[in-house]
């Protein structure tokens, strides 16, 4: 039996196949359309899983759809309703994209697939974000916590995974949403909303809490997990341009400029930001007071979250958890939950964000719906497309880069290695790309974490992104507590999806002086030999000629563009930065006769 899952029309789409309740491929369009967070209907996406399956879509018993498209509409219209006129701008927004696209999705599908409509289900987005955690766990019986912006109306929702059903008990809805106030600060310290998230949680740690009172402010907890916002600080339930509101502005003080450059007295002022302004310490200052606030936030979201996974842990009498939702990559809090919040194991799917929600609607199907037993368990995160060595051949046959083919794996890994101890920065590309944001060693920047100037050589040559945004150290598991005092929780599913920060201990601190944050924690990625051999092998042998078993692990791409996908995008990546190698399966390719 085969089952497609599919996430689209809001941001980041993708497509995931399941035969016989086992996942057989899962992808983002954004790599195949090179749209970053490509939201369109995912066609690449879909034909790549059919592809995987060998089948054709009219051969498809089912296609999940990853949310209720008219519930979500119907939210929209009553909360917009409610708000005129000045909802008028959502409101006509909505109109024109609902009726274009999103509601029509059922002939949309039928159309691209040839399917019979009766075998398109609809689920609901939270029980989507649920399955797709639960169903991948090993846990018979787990709490559920699934946190995100909004979906039809539950932005939160806690319950029980029991065998082959999720039951979500409670839920909170729009607009009390703890990830649209996360976006709210994410917008007002001057990034992206649904994309720069993660840069507010990189500036927390140059900054000290000092305005948690102010943020609580903004949101009423109560001890059972529930929440609150207070909305005179919020507009985003009826602008569709700015998130907070003027009394926002009068509690916390101007924004911050858009995308300005960021440094505080702590970071200093990077090279590659060009030469130091002449008012640098009035900057400084000024950056200071927004790093505070990011500190703030993310401080009170991560009490709220602690609050949250003991509620959802106490009810369902289980100290076991699963998590998704775009708040599930909260990594900083992820790794609190784990010390604080009396959780003994926790798992979460490295696509914890709404494309993962496409695999989480399949399951759902499968499992709760048609009621077959689980045998999945999701052990990595390498489920996008791989390429041949034909193809690797021919892209490096057709540049001018001194391009060697090792004669096996073994003297493959030894040449990347030695790259690697040497103090190269290598582009690595090996078997298929990851599921999920992050880049887990199969489409990896890596470098020699123990030399402090690779953070600024990455920055310089390959990334131009800002200084706080830390580098991932990927370690062999049965080295991590070595390294990182995580108290058990490297063996813990969210470690080998770089989904949990840890502190560093004392002395591996000036050990691995480029991915040790300004708070002496680090974002770790445990690798494991069974399920990724080739890149454990590796970090193994970078072990044997430094000393150290960890590696600077970030993802494969430039600033602006998804992570590559083809041999042709690595080759073009590597040509357009200052990568000093690339290893594409067996063939390593060399800037040095240039
Ligand atoms: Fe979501």
């Amino acid at each position: 039996m085969h089952i497609l899952g599919i996430s689209c029309y809001f941001h980041d789409a993708s497509a995931a196949i399941l035969r016989d309740g086992a996942l057989l491929a899962a992808a983002e369009e954004e790599r195949f359309s090179r749209v970053k967070h490509d939201f369109g209907f995912p066609s690449r996406a879909i034909q790549f899983c059919l592809d995987e399956a060998g089948i054709r879509g009219k051969d498809l018993d089912y296609v999940a759809f990853f949310e209720k498209p008219f519930v979500k509409f119907d939210r929209i219209l009553q909360t917009t309703f409610a708000e005129v006129p000045k909802s008028a701008a959502v409101f006509r927004q909505a109109i024109t994209a609902w009726l274009l696209d999103k509601l029509w999705v059922k002939n949309r599908i039928r159309e691209a697939l040839g399917i019979d409509p009766q075998r398109i289900l609809f689920v609901e987005h939270h029980q989507s974000h649920a399955a797709s955690a639960f169903f991948c766990s090993p846990f018979e019986e787990a709490a559920i916590l699934t946190v995100d912006g909004v979906g039809e109306w539950a932005t939160a929702t806690t319950g029980c995974g029991r065998d082959r059903t999720v039951d979500l008990t409670h839920e909170i809805h729009f607009p009390h949403s703890l990830g649209l106030l996360y976006s709210a600060f994410t917008a007002f310290l001057g990034f992206e909303v649904n994309e720069g998230e993660y840069k507010v949680m990189g500036m927390a740690p140059y900054g000290r809490p000092r305005f948690v009172e102010e943020v609580r402010k903004l949101l009423n907890v109560a001890p059972d997990g529930s929440f609150s916002l207070n909305l005179e600080y919020f507009e985003f339930q009826h602008s569709t341009t700015r998130t907070y509101s003027d009394a926002f502005v009068k509690l916390f003080g101007a924004p911050r400029p858009v995308e300005s450059l960021f440094f505080t007295e702590a970071s200093g002022f990077p090279s590659y930001f060009g030469d130091k302004p002449s008012n640098y310490a009035e900057l400084a200052a000024t950056n200071q007071g927004y790093a505070d606030l990011a500190a703030s936030i993310q401080a009170v979201t991560e009490e709220t979250l602690l609050t949250m996974a003991r509620a959802a842990c106490e009810r369902a009498g289980t100290t076991r958890l699963c998590m998704a939702g775009g708040v599930a990559l909260n990594s900083v809090a992820n790794g609190r939950i784990l010390r604080e919040a009396g959780v003994t194991d926790l798992f979460i799917q490295p696509a914890a964000g709404d494309s993962g929600a496409a695999l989480g609607a399949a399951l759902f199907v499968y499992h709760q719906v048609l009621g077959h037993p689980r045998g999945f368990v999701m052990q990595h995160a390498s489920w996008g497309a791989r390429h041949s060595m034909d193809t690797i051949r021919a892209a490096a046959g057709a540049t001018g880069f001194r391009s060697e083919e090792c004669p096996d794996e073994d003297r493959m890994l030894d040449r990347a290695a030695e790259l690697i101890a040497d103090g190269r920065v290598i582009g690595w590309h090996q078997g298929r790309f990851e599921w999920g944001p992050r880049a887990l060693g199969h489409r990896s920047i890596l470098a020699d974490p123990r030399r402090a100037e690779m953070k600024d050589t990455v920055n310089v040559k390959i990334k131009f992104r800002e200084p706080y945004r830390p580098f991932a150290p990927s370690v062999i598991e049965e080295a991590a507590d070595r390294y990182f005092d995580t108290a058990g929780a490297s063996a813990q599913y969210p470690a080998r999806f770089m989904l949990l920060v840890e502190p560093v201990r004392p002395e591996a601190r000036s050990l691995l002086p480029a991915t040790t944050h300004i708070d002496n924690s680090a974002r770790l990625q445990t690798v494991l030999p069974g399920p990724s051999p080739r890149y454990h092998e590796l970090i193994t042998r970078v072990g044997r000629a430094t000393g150290v078993p960890v590696v600077m692990n970030t993802s494969f791409n430039l600033r602006g563009e998804p992570i590559v996908n083809t041999p042709a995008e690595a080759i073009s990546t590597f040509a357009r930065s200052g990568l000093d190698a690339l290893v594409m399966d067996k063939v390593i390719l060399h800037k040095d006769h240039l």
